[in-house]
């Protein structure tokens, strides 16, 4: 099966913004979710956030934030009335239409509201009509876009008069506007309704996959909530082009999906998706490994075969890995670790250990910015107490600029799976505890770190030397001619595609 990512996907800025806003709330209310994720919705939780339905739940003088959605006037005055401290995350282009609404309602104008009748969105919009004296807001009826009251002709009350329409901002762009095209033919009619940008470059790049997709092994995999309309919407789209689709909202929903006979699956989220479950999820649909281990050999081949010194394959060594680095990140996989120096590495000559040392101090000052700006937790694995105090302040000071990303770079220098498996017994004596597998993995380097998928070796040596010996007992190895300086994305994808023709029976049948 192929997978294939539809662009542009996900996050919208509106909710992006009014996520960043909400995680630095702790304990507060919230009407409703802040955006229709259930996904999102954990993590607020997680920060104590308690999810109401209406103001009057929330205790006189508490902090309440309205969601992405907005809210009329009504709810704004009782929380008022509550003496509640707001903290408004309405989508900016939620506001817009509020405004457009209730300068149409101003006017004396009926509004006509495409929408989902039951959506908080769409509750919010009519509240800013029906607060003004005499104001009239038309809902589709029964829920269904089609149906606007009073059948063919205008309704009770309209007749001869001016409509302002507005839009939900999340709806079908080409629903939107066969709307506008009924209602026109009805009323004499002043329109606003749009949907909003994101919501329709995402429609769209649907539209455009489903045009070329539609045979019977063709689907469309949206992530997001069942919850979201414009998570429903995408999937609607696809299935109106003629392309099957799917809804998945959690991993355990991805892992449960029916691909069977799916030979090409495009893949899209909605715009209160998180990246982090899109990523997920993707690298689970394409079986790429979760964590990559390397030991990254051949920089001494690779230059003595250039007539240039060893120190030289080192420096061109270094260059590929910062590439590996990215092409593992667009690839979706979570950790990458690298054998950068072993504890057997100490016996060559001081100036190539010399050399590999100030070649890793100034790699890591060169690149700190990079992994800060990435978003990547750069750890080391290894005997702490064999490098030099700079060395180590420079490690440490990266390590705790970094520690609160996800996604992780792990470089091993002066590591050796013995020393490593050394350490961890004298650990847990240390500790005390009875030794189980379970207790011994806790005193490794890197404890919370899974263990490595996949393991590739550069330059054509068939041996571990020393790397990863208690974490990689069953990890899947891939061996490449290629000296490491050479590594390409092409190579990255070979072995990629390796593992994932691999039956991992994990001693099972
Ligand atoms: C791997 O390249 C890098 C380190 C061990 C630091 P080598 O230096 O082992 O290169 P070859 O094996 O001599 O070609
Ligand atoms: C393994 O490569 C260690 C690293 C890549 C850091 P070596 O080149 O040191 O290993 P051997 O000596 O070939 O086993
Ligand atoms: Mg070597």
């Amino acid at each position: 099966m192929t997978v294939e990512i539809i662009e542009p996907h996900g996050l919208c800025a509106g909710v992006d913004a009014a996520v960043a806003r909400a995680l630095r709330l702790r304990d507060v209310y919230c009407l409703h979710g802040l955006v229709h994720n259930e996904i999102i919705t954990g993590d607020l939780r997680d920060l104590r956030f308690k999810f109401v339905e209406s103001v009057e739940d929330v205790p006189k003088g508490g902090t309440v934030v309205f969601s992405a959605h907005g809210v009329g006037p009504s709810v704004r005055r009782a929380a008022k009335d509550r003496e509640l401290t707001v903290v408004d995350a309405t989508c900016p282009f939620v506001d817009r239409v509020h405004r457009a609404a209730r300068s149409f309602a101003k006017r004396g104008m009926p509004v006509a509201i495409i929408c989902d009748p039951a959506h908080v969105e769409a509750r919010g919009i009519a509240d800013e009509v029906l607060d003004l004296p005499d104001g009239r807001a038309l809902v589709p009826e029964n829920g269904l876009l089609s149906d606007w009251p009073g059948g063919s002709g205008p309704a009770k009350g309209l007749e001869g008069r001016k409509i302002g329409v507005v839009a939900q901002t999340t709806m079908n762009a080409d629903d939107v506007e066969r709307c506008v095209a009924v209602l026109r033919g009805k009323y004499d009619i002043e329109s606003s309704a749009d949907v909003c940008a994101a919501t329709k470059d995402r429609q769209n790049a649907v539209r455009r996959f489903a045009k070329t997709h539609h045979g019977e092994g063709s689907r469309v995999l949206v992530l997001g909530s069942p919850s979201s309309s414009n998570c429903r919407r995408l999937a609607e789209i696809a299935r109106e082009c003629g392309t099957g689709s799917l809804l998945a909202g959690t991993m355990d929903e991805v892992r449960a999906l029916d691909l069977n006979g799916v030979d090409v699956l495009g893949v899209t989220s909605g715009a209160s998706t998180p990246e982090r479950f899109f990523t997920e999820a993707v690298r689970y649909l394409r079986n790429v490994p979760r964590h990559v281990a390397i030991v990254m050999d051949g920089n001494g081949r690779w230059a003595s075969q250039r007539g240039k010194k060893r120190g030289e394959g080192h420096v061109a060594g270094a260059e590929t890995l910062s590439k590996v680095l990215e092409w593992c990140g667009d690839r979706g996989i979570a950790y990458l670790t690298v054998y950068a120096f072993s504890t057997e590495n100490w016996k060559r000559p001081k100036a190539e250990v010399d050399g590999l040392m100030s070649l890793f101090a100034r790699m890591l000052k060169l690149k700190g910015g990079d992994f800060v700006r990435k978003k990547v937790r750069f750890r080391m694995i290894g005997r702490r107490g064999d490098l030099s105090k700079g060395l180590l302040a420079t490690i440490e000071e990266l390590e705790r600029r970094t520690a609160g990303f996800e996604r992780q770079f792990i470089v091993a220098i002066s590591y050796g799976g013995r020393a490593e498996i050394v350490d961890a017994v004298n650990e847990a004596i240390r500790r005390g505890e009875p030794m189980t597998e379970e207790t011994f993995s806790r005193c490794l380097y890197a404890p919370d770190v899974p263990d490595p998928d996949l393991v590739i070796r550069t330059s054509g040596e068939l041996r571990t030397s020393n790397f990863l010996l208690w974490e990689s007992a069953y990890s899947e190895y891939y061996f490449t001619d290629v000296l490491w300086p050479d590594f390409s994305e092409s190579d990255l994808d070979k072995a990629l595609e390796s593992y994932a023709s691999r039956h991992r029976r994990m001693g099972g049948v």
